[in-house]
């Protein structure tokens, strides 16, 4: 296996190219990365197995992108490249536009270009739970039958780059599967996503801004339990246990809302309680998500792994304990998006 992972510098990719050189008839791992705001160098520095290599560029620069698929003779992508913020898609949907979708394209057609001269690719595109809509109180998790209903401009984006990778296999006969997954939680990830950004600003003394009531639930999933479902995902797709053209839903049957999650991590920072500071809601914020893993666990034989509370404990520490990545990545711009974001609460 010769595998690209696009976005491997991001939080995801970065633990998805580690447990992929675990794999022991990996013979390359090439991370193709733009190092856009949340793409983080450091995130791989230490990787030193001659296996990997990293190059700083777009999948949109379609060039490159061949020139990759024939000099390192790729026979899988692990596609995670994405703007990834819903926040952000609010305020400018155009590069998740750009990236989500005209970069997926882009990855497609260069697919289909291989494959016509005798080189298939297997894709693993990356997708969200979000792309399912919202559920209500009682209703059961989302399925991989779930009718794509996506509310707001990130899921929409996603949704499209799903339906494209759907239409090419069954237009053009190449060989994908469709992950599925809930939120992520784990070191190394951006401190505009909930956990980190209540983490830092809770040990840093300060508000700890928590949108509406506080009451939306999300089926939290630590990053390493879904970069494996990742990787089964793909030796699934090659060994034929998933058919082309599937999707594979990944969850943890961890549903639990904003507002506890805030008040687990103020216990563990030694925080107080007044740093929550309720700030006017999400517009469209969705109000729950939950993920049925059952396919999953039947073709694949994956299932999560890591307890909540001792995963989420384990990663307030590591954000405790990796100051220096905090402070490399916390950088003047990001200070800046954060007042614009949430105003002077913060
Ligand atoms: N974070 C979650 O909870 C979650 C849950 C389900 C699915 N996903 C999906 O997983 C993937 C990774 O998410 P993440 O949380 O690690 O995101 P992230 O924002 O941390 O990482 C995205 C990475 O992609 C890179 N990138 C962006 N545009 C690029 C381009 N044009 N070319 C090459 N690289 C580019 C960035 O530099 C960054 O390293 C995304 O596709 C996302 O939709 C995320």
């Amino acid at each position: 296996m010769r595998i690209l992972v696009t976005g491997g510098c991001g939080f995801i990719g970065s633990h998805v190219v580690r447990q992929a050189l675990m794999i022991p008839n990996v013979e390359r791992v090439i991370n193709l990365d733009a190092l856009t705001y949340s793409g983080h160098p450091q995130n791989c520095f230490d990787i030193e197995d001659s296996r990997y290599h990293f190059i700083h560029g777009s999948i949109n620069e379609e060039s490159l992108l061949k020139e990759i698929f024939q000099t390192e003779q790729i026979s899988v992508i692990l596609h995670l490249a994405a703007e990834s913020h819903v926040d952000r898609s609010i305020n400018s949907v155009k590069p998740f536009i750009e990236t989500n979708i005209e970069g997926t394209r882009i990855i497609l057609e260069s697919i289909v270009e291989f494959k016509r001269l005798g080189q298939d690719i297997h894709l693993i595109h990356v997708s969200t739970d979000e792309v399912y809509g919202s559920l209500n109180p009682e209703d059961p998790p989302f399925t991989e039958k779930t009718s794509l209903n996506p509310r707001n401009p990130y899921a929409a984006t996603k949704a499209a780059s799903d339906m494209l990778v759907q239409s090419f296999v069954n237009t053009h006969d190449i060989s994908a599967v469709i992950t599925r997954c809930s939120n992520n939680y784990g070191p190394n990830q951006f401190p505009e996503k909930l956990i980190p950004l209540m983490t830092l600003n809770a040990m840093n003394g300060d508000n700890l801004p928590v949108y509406g009531d506080g009451k939306q639930i999300r089926d939290w999933i630590h990053v390493v339990d879904h970069s494996n479902g990742i990787l089964c995902a793909m030796l699934g797709l090659i060994m034929g246990r998933l058919s082309t053209g599937e999707v594979i839903n990944f969850g943890a049957s961890n549903e639990v809302e904003n507002i506890e999650i805030v008040e687990k991590i103020i216990h563990l920072t030694n925080a107080d309680k007044s740093q929550i500071k309720y700030v006017k809601d999400r517009p469209g914020h969705d109000r729950r998500y939950a993920m049925g893993f059952q396919k999953a666990k039947k073709i694949l034989g994956w299932y999560p792994e890591i307890e909540w509370s001792e995963g989420l404990a384990k990663t307030v520490e590591w954000y405790k304990e990796n100051s220096e990545w905090v402070e490399s990545i916390t950088s003047g711009q990001y200070r800046e998006w954060l007042t614009n974001q949430y105003g002077e609460t913060i």
